[in-house]
C-alpha cells in the first residue's frame, strides 16, 4: 500500500506513543527480552515539536499512522530519539522515508554530527542507519535492581555533597560547562524540560566546593542523565545518585550506563542487572561516554 510522510501534529502524538510501545513491544518480545514498553503521555515528544518542528513526522497509510519519527537538534548536534514503524508494515520502506525526512532537518539546523541510540540486538536499525552514514560506537545497558535490595547493600554515606539544580542563569551555566566537558555540547533546552518536569530532582554534585557534575534523579527511580566533567568522579558520582534513588519510593533502581563508564562495573557490583542491551550509533566519535550516562534512547 502506499504512504504519505508529512509533519506531525500535537494532537496525534499520544496516538504515535501508542504505535510506539507497540512497536517496542513487538521487537523485544521476539527477541525474548518480553514486553518492556508502556504508552506514555507524549510530554517529551511534545516539547520537541513545540521547540523544533523540523523534526517531527509521521508515515500515513489510509488515514492510520504506519510510523513514526523524531529527531532534535543542540548546537552542532542532530539526535534521532525515535524511528518506529507498525509491526505490520516493516520492512516495506517506511523506515526508510521517515529517515530521510529527519536528515533533512539535520541539514536544514547546519549540524555536524549525527547520533542515535538503539537496540542492540536490532539489526534492521542498525542496518538502516549504517547506510545513513551512523556506525555503531558505544555499547549501553539498561540497569535494574528492586529498589529494596539495592538500599539493603553497603552504599554508604554519599561519597558527594548535592545541591539543587536551579533554572536561574548562574546554575545553567554551570550545566553548559558540564555538558560542552562531557558531550560538547550544551543542552540548556533540555534541562529547562528536566527542571519543570513533575517527580524529577536535578542536583550538582560538588566536591571541595567545587560543581563537578550533575545528576536528575525520577521519583520512580530511575537516574539519569548523569555528568562528570572528568571521569575520575564517575564512580563518586554514579553512588552518590544510586543512593538517592535508593532512598526514594520507586519500586526498582535503573540507570542507562554506557560500556566505557567506571559506572558499570558499580552497577553489576551492588547486583543491578543488565536488562536491555543498547548501543549508541554515530557519524563520527563524539562525547565522552566515561563521564555521560543518557536519561533515555531518546533523550540521550
Ligand atoms: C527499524 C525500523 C524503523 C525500520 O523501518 P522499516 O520500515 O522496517 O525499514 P525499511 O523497509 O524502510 O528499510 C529496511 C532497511 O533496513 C536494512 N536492513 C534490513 N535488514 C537488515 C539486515 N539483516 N542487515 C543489515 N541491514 C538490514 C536495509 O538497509 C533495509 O533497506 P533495503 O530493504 O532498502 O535494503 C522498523 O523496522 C522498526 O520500527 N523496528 C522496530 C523498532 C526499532 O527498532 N526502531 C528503531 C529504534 S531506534
Amino acid at each position: 500500500m502506499p504512504f504519505a510522510v508529512r509533519p506531525a501534529r500535537a494532537d496525534e502524538l499520544a496516538h504515535a506513543e501508542e504505535l510506539v510501545a507497540r512497536s517496542i513491544n513487538e521487537l523485544t518480545v521476539r527477541h525474548g527480552f518480553g514486553p518492556i514498553a508502556t504508552s506514555r503521555a507524549p510530554h517529551f515528544q511534545a516539547f520537541c515539536l513545540r521547540d523544533d518542528p523540523r523534526g517531527v513526522w509521521v508515515a500515513e497509510d489510509d488515514g492510520e499512522i504506519a510510523g513514526f519519527a523524531l529527531s532534535w537538534v543542540c548546537e552542532h548536534l542532530w539526535f534521532l530519539a525515535e524511528l518506529f514503524v507498525a509491526p505490520g508494515r516493516q520492512g516495506q520502506g517506511v523506515g526508510n522515508a521517515l529517515i530521510e525526512r529527519t536528515l533533512q532537518h539535520a541539514s536544514d539546523a547546519g549540524t555536524t554530527e549525527k547520533a542515535l541510540i538503539t537496540f542492540a540486538f536490532n539489526v534492521v536499525s542498525q542496518g538502516l542507519y549504517v547506510r545513513h552514514g551512523m556506525l555503531p560506537r558505544v555499547p549501553i545497558h539498561l540497569c535494574s535492581a528492586e529498589r529494596e535490595s539495592l538500599a539493603g547493600r553497603a552504599l554508604g554515606p554519599a561519597p558527594l555533597r548535592t545541591t539543587p539544580i536551579r533554572a536561574a542563569d548562574a546554575d545553567l551555566q554551570t550545566l553548559r560547562r558540564i555538558d560542552m566537558a562531557a558531550l560538547g555540547v550544551s543542552r540548556e533546552q533540555h534541562h529547562r524540560y528536566l527542571l519543570d518536569a513533575p517527580g524529577m530532582e536535578g542536583v550538582f554534585f560538588e566536591d571541595a566546593g567545587e560543581r563537578i557534575g550533575y545528576a536528575y534523579i525520577a521519583s520512580a527511580g530511575h537516574v539519569g542523565p548523569l555528568a562528570v566533567m572528568r571521569s575520575d568522579a564517575m564512580p563518586a558520582a554514579f553512588t552518590t545518585a544510586l543512593g538517592m534513588a535508593a532512598a526514594g519510593e520507586g519500586r526498582q533502581v535503573s540507570a542507562f550506563v554506557p560500556g566505557p563508564s567506571d559506572a558499570l562495573p558499580i552497577a553489576a557490583g551492588l547486583g543491578m542487572r543488565f536488562t536491555l542491551p543498547m548501543v549508541l550509533m554515530s557519524q563520527k566519535d563524539f562525547g565522552d561516554w566515561a563521564c555521560y550516562l543518557p536519561r533515555n534512547p531518546g533523550f540521550m
